[in-house]
């Protein structure tokens, strides 16, 4: 296969031989007998152990883990589920799967995550959940959000798609609510291309989903009773999971330095914040993202286009969820402020695996070049 690959990239994955020997086995071995899901029960189980679950499940990606998950749980029309506004648009598209209302709440300055006190006003008399997400690697305050979710008997969900293999208070993101669910896109730490786990301790929402996955098949069946759905993962898939999973420390020991790297070349730059680490959380910083304070006359759609002019990629702050047409949602601009803020002030470097010292200082000279164009000095 010949591709052309860029100078740099947004975003891409790092493959070493253990991938090509693990897939290689799958390949010409994992086709018959207790064979045929060997590497989906073995990347299931060491998945669930790491993370002090009783359960893990591999599904064909985060978002039917998500749908699985809100089916299990019995979410339907007429029921809400909180989420944040600043997020991937598959944290609430599941919840319109199943005919149930996202309900956009703000986010926090600091953690560009769910904001505690923003849940409580959200919650209704109809409200079933709370999705929580880590967002780019940074954690949302568990503590608190846990507090308000038992007070107000709604479940507890964790959208750790871009957290894996961060922690909060030295519990691994996976482990809050009574379910998380990650994804493996071709774009995270950890890829399988395709690909996505849900992790649990509830035996019964991990046998609900393992019978969802499969088109509601009881073990060896060919006769149904329900309409379910098809989000099976394969074998070559979960060796290829399997194989990143062995190597998860490494690849969040390389996000974690190439975020130092981006501090490191940028630190003379003034009024813009980056990813958050705080005294109790592990940040895996999947992606990192920089939001400029108000002395920078310039937006993000702008900053984009100035840095691709010299070959700088770069990916857009999470558009709000209700800034877009797709849910038919008013536009919450003057509720959920932060969120608007962090969209139009907000953008993701990149963030490759496979990203050099070299290619980090080229961006940041870029950057710095651009950022100083647009600074109001303040005199003193
Ligand atoms: C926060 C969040 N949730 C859910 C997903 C969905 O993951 P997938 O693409 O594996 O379905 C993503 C993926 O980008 C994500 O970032």
């Amino acid at each position: 296969m010949k591709i052309k690959k860029l100078p740099i990239e947004v975003s891409g994955p790092s493959i070493s031989n253990l991938e090509k020997k693990y897939i290689l086995d799958a390949l010409s071995n994992g086709w018959y007998g207790k064979n045929k899901y060997y590497y989906v029960e073995k990347f299931e189980k060491s998945f669930a152990k790491f993370h002090k679950r009783n359960f893990a499940l591999m599904t064909t990606n985060c978002t039917s883990a998500i749908h699985l998950l809100l089916l299990a749980l019995g979410i339907k029309k007429g029921d809400e589920v909180i989420v944040p506004e600043t997020t991937w648009i598959a944290t609430a598209s599941p919840i319109k799967y199943v005919d149930a209302k996202p309900v956009f709440c703000d986010v926090e300055k600091d953690s560009w995550c769910l904001c505690p006190n923003q849940l409580k006003k959200n919650i209704t008399k109809k409200t079933k959940a709370v999705i929580v997400v880590g967002v780019y690697g940074n954690m949302p305050k568990m503590d608190e959000i846990k507090k308000i979710v038992k007070q107000k008997r709604i479940h507890l969900i964790e959208d750790a798609a871009e957290s894996l293999g961060s922690k909060y208070k030295n519990i691994k993101s996976g482990k809050f609510g009574i379910a998380s669910v990650f994804s493996f896109h071709r774009t995270k730490t950890l890829t399988t291309g395709e690909g996505g786990m849900l992790t649990t301790d509830n035996k019964k929402i991990y046998e609900r989903c393992k019978f969802l996955r499969d088109h509601g098949r009881k073990p060896g069946s060919y006769y149904f009773d329900e309409l379910a759905y098809k989000y099976m993962p394969f074998n070559l898939q979960a060796a290829l999971g399997y194989a990143q999973f062995k190597r998860l420390k490494q690849l969040v020991n390389k996000k974690r330095w190439i975020f130092k790297e981006y501090k490191k070349n940028l630190k003379e730059i003034s009024d813009i914040q980056f990813n958050i680490e705080t005294k109790d959380t592990y940040n895996s910083f999947w992606h990192t993202h920089i939001v400029l304070g108000d002395s920078y006359k310039i937006d993000s759609k702008k900053l984009a286009k100035e840095l691709y002019k010299i070959n700088i990629p770069t990916r857009p702050f999470f558009y709000p969820l209700s800034s877009m047409p797709v849910f038919k949602e008013r536009s919450l601009k003057t509720k959920n402020k932060i969120s608007y803020l962090l969209n139009n002030k907000g953008i993701g470097l990149p963030n490759a695996l496979d990203l050099s010292k070299e290619s980090i200082r080229n961006v940041c000279k870029g950057l710095k070049r651009v950022l100083k164009k647009y600074k109001i000095e303040h005199k003193k």
